[in-house]
């Protein structure tokens, strides 16, 4: 798909999806370094993002960089972006038709970005990256490759930060899966959320 509508890693303007250009106040375009080791991939904007134009910004958010603080990394060491960058009506799934429309922005972001490892948050990133059914609980912190265009990309399965606030049995396998990513991409302190001496 073209992505001409891009403007490096931001889509300015979109029009590709009739009921999000109705129900979203705004684009949320992915945020974090250009060249992120780490990057974490959501579903899409909920009314927080939509408010606040930036992925991850409410109750999953918090989790999310709860669960980042514990191995020793802020939010601004990752990206963080999500497979639709524009809110669907009363927080619904995207449908396969917005997601494909979307698809080539998340392809240009991950071509661009490179990152060493993507961490899939939740059922519908994880199977949108695999092209399979995917059973997120059973399957969080397995790594696979996955081809996007000529490129390979390394991907950790994880379940969606939200699902430990309804299901506290899953902060565990939350946590341990983006321990493991911090691992993975090199970025991991020892888990003890310190920075280590070497830093300073
Ligand atoms: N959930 C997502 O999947 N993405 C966000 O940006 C926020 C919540």
């Amino acid at each position: 798909m073209s992505d001409d509508a891009m403007d490096g890693l931001c889509v300015r303007e979109c029009q590709r999806c009739p009921a999000l250009v109705e129900s979203r106040s705004r684009i949320v375009n992915g945020v974090g370094p250009d060249d992120a080791n780490l990057l974490f991939l959501g579903e899409g904007p909920g009314a927080n993002e939509d408010e606040q134009g930036e992925p991850f910004v409410g109750r999953s958010g918090s989790v999310l960089d709860d669960a980042l603080r514990e191995v020793g990394l802020a939010r601004a060491d990752v990206r963080i972006t999500n497979c639709v960058r524009c809110r669907p009506p009363e927080n619904r799934d995207p449908t396969k038709e917005e997601l494909g429309n979307c698809r080539g922005y998340l392809e240009r972001e991950l071509e661009l970005v490179a990152p060493d490892l993507v961490v899939t948050l939740g059922k519908v990133p994880s199977e949108h990256l695999l092209d399979r059914s995917v059973a997120v609980t059973k399957e969080a912190g397995d790594v696979v490759d996955v081809r996007l265009g000529d490129r390979s990309q390394r991907t950790l399965v994880c379940v969606h930060p939200a699902a430990t606030l309804y299901d506290g049995s899953q902060k565990e396998t939350f946590f341990d899966a983006v321990a493991k990513a911090a691992d993975l991409s090199g970025l991991a302190d020892g888990g003890d959320g310190q920075s280590s001496l070497g830093d300073f």
